[in-house]
């Protein structure tokens, strides 16, 4: 067994009904911020934190992802004769070398722990990261990096957390919290989507975990929990309740709910302000409409 984390998984399993019709045809973790699908965003992060094994645990419906990161000799050979250098490396930088990825298939939509254990014969013994597409976090050293330096020092099970409005605990699984040092919560108990006046705090889980081996045992059990699904939540809360250590991670950051239409909206907006190539004309028409808002009220 060991703490390094070479592998992630990356759960896209699911509908994406909030994007519907978008969704009928393109799976939802291939909506792009500016030019880039969500999930290039996520491989990224990944990529930057040391990991090189990578699994998708997919459904039907989602082979836009596997073609997405298949090579594509015709056309880089078309970039290379209009000697388009810079687009060429975007393309190849969304190519995965054969074997990097895995596919998997959750067959049932039984929930996140269920699609994290359908990856279980991949994982094997060592400590691993789930990324959540979904969530997109922008920040200068990539967020799980920072959660693969901490959890060097801390080992055990380790979450991202934030701080929400106690309104939103329902959207989120939340820390019970033991203790605080620095950006490491301690955690003394986790629930899933407990109602405001029921949770532990207003300390949130956001989508990039590392987790011990000893997680998918007890997602082998198939307890259902909140909304009838099998939680990773529940898995990790029984890591504390046999004792080992579980931390959430206060992360240098800002996260976008790419799941949410506002969220994505937000999220567009930020990474083209960010973007060289279109700040100024951009920033210029969002400067124009909050002006005519103004003079409209
Ligand atoms: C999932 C997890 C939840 C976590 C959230 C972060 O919920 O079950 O614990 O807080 O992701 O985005 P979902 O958003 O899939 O309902």
């Amino acid at each position: 067994m060991s703490n390094r984390v070479r592998t992630a998984v990356f759960p896209v399993a699911g509908l994406g009904t909030r994007f519907l019709p978008a969704t009928k045809s393109i799976p939802k973790e291939m909506l792009p911020l500016v030019d880039r699908p969500l999930i290039q965003y996520a491989i990224d992060e990944a990529r930057a934190a040391g990991i090189r094994e990578f699994i998708f645990v997919t459904a039907k419906g989602k082979s836009a992802l596997e073609d997405y990161f298949d090579s594509s000799a015709e056309l880089e050979r078309a970039l290379e004769e209009k000697g388009k250098a810079d687009l060429l490396a975007e393309v190849h930088n969304s190519t995965m070398p054969s074997g990097a990825i895995a596919y998997i298939r959750q067959q049932e939509a039984l929930g996140l722990g269920h699609a994290v254990w359908c990856a279980r014969r991949l994982i094997g013994d060592d400590s691993f990261a789930v990324i959540l597409p979904d969530d997109v976090i922008s920040a200068k050293t990539p967020c799980l990096k920072q959660m693969v330096e901490a959890h060097a020092e801390t080992g055990g099970c380790m979450v991202a957390a934030m701080d929400v409005p106690r309104e939103q605990t329902k959207s989120y699984g939340i820390l019970d919290i033991a203790g605080e040092q620095g950006r490491l919560v301690r955690a003394a108990g986790m629930v899933e989507k407990p109602a405001p006046e029921d949770a532990p705090s207003t300390m949130a889980v956001i989508g990039r975990y590392i987790l011990s081996a000893s997680v998918l045992e007890t997602l082998g059990a198939g307890k259902r929990g909140a909304g009838g699904e099998i939680q990773l939540t529940d898995a990790i809360a029984a890591e504390i309740d046999h004792g080992r250590p579980v931390h959430g991670f206060r992360f240098d950051g800002q996260r976008f709910d790419c799941g949410s239409k506002s969220g994505y909206l937000q999220a567009t907006v930020a990474f083209g302000l960010a973007r060289d190539d279109l700040r100024d004309e951009f920033s210029a028409y969002l400067a124009g409409i909050a002006g005519s808002q103004r003079a409209a009220e």
